[in-house]
Formats: structure tokens, sequence, C-alpha cells
């Protein structure tokens, strides 16, 4: 028998992370903002630190044919990628803001961006932290976003 151990840190508010981290966050709620999100009304915003100090930005962007939908998480590797390519990202933030409902509980990237977030981590090389919550509340910190993917297909496995 084989067992995955899966561990997070649960923070009661952004006020226990470092100033760093609180930081991020503070701006991936402020881009909630900017999501395009008219259909689900539920506004993500990720924001990613990269190792040369700069933050990019992302949120979901909907559309009228829903599949085409992408999420922030996405949106936000495609631009790193774009905008500064082959500079890892060290942290990436994540909020949402539900206008349907609560915001208060952290959000966690589905299953299309985990495996997004492994292609980069074994791109770049380097983990990729985590720092999920929504508008206010509890947050959650994760080391390695990789973790959240176990047992993952990737390019090994077609060699
Ligand atoms: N969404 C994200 O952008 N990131 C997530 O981690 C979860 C879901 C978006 C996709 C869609 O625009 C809306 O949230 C509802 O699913």
């Amino acid at each position: 028998m084989k067992e995955i151990v899966f561990q997070y840190q649960v923070l009661e508010n952004e006020s226990a992370l470092s100033l760093e981290d609180a930081q991020l966050l503070l701006k991936a709620r402020a881009a909630t903002a900017k999501a395009y999100a008219p259909y689900s009304k539920f506004h993500v915003g990720a924001v990613a630190l990269l190792n040369n100090g700069e933050t990019i930005e992302g949120t979901n962007q909907e559309n009228a044919s829903y599949p085409v939908g992408i999420c922030a998480e996405r949106v936000l590797l495609s631009a790193v990628s774009s905008l500064y390519n082959g500079v890892a990202i060290k942290t990436m933030a994540i909020s949402c803001h539900n206008l349907n409902g609560q915001s208060n509980n952290p959000v966690s990237p589905c299953g299309i961006c985990r495996q997004s977030l492994v292609e980069q981590t074994l791109r770049q090389q380097q983990p990729i932290k985590l720092i999920l919550s929504g508008m206010e509340g509890v947050v959650y910190v994760l080391e390695d976003a990789a973790s959240l993917l176990p047992l993952r297909f990737t390019a090994d496995d077609m060699k």
C-alpha cells in the first residue's frame, strides 16, 4: 500500500502571513474586480510574484459559449509565460468574490488549472507557493501547488 500525504496551513486570516504574502493576497482580492464573469458572477483574481520581483495579475474570462471561458489561474500562467518568458513564479495568490453568495472561503484551483500548475512547476524547476483565500477570512497556504495533483500525467509518461 502506498500513501500520499497532503499538507497545507490553515490561517485564521491574512494577518498571520508574511508581509510579502499578505500583500500578494490583497492584490489578488483587488484583482477580482477585473474579472469578466457575467454568467457565473463568480469573480476570481490570481496574482503571481515572480523571481524577478514583478507581480502579474490574471482574472477569469467568461464567454456566452460557456466552455470557452478561462479560469483566472490559466489566464495568469499564460500571461507570465508570454510577458516574462523563462522567469519562475515564486508565489501565487488566488481569491474569489462570489456575487451570488459568500466570499469568505478559500477557492482551490480546478482540475485543469492543477494540470497547468504542474506543467509550469516542472518547467521552472521550482515549486510554486499558493496562498488561497476569499475576500476575507481563512487563508490556506500550500508550499507546492503541484501537490494538488498527485499521480499526475507528465511528459515523462510519453517517453
Ligand atoms: N474559476 C476560476 O477562475 N478559478 C478557479 O479556481 C475556479 C473557477 C472560474 C471559472 C468560471 O469563470 C467561474 O470561476 C465559475 O466556475
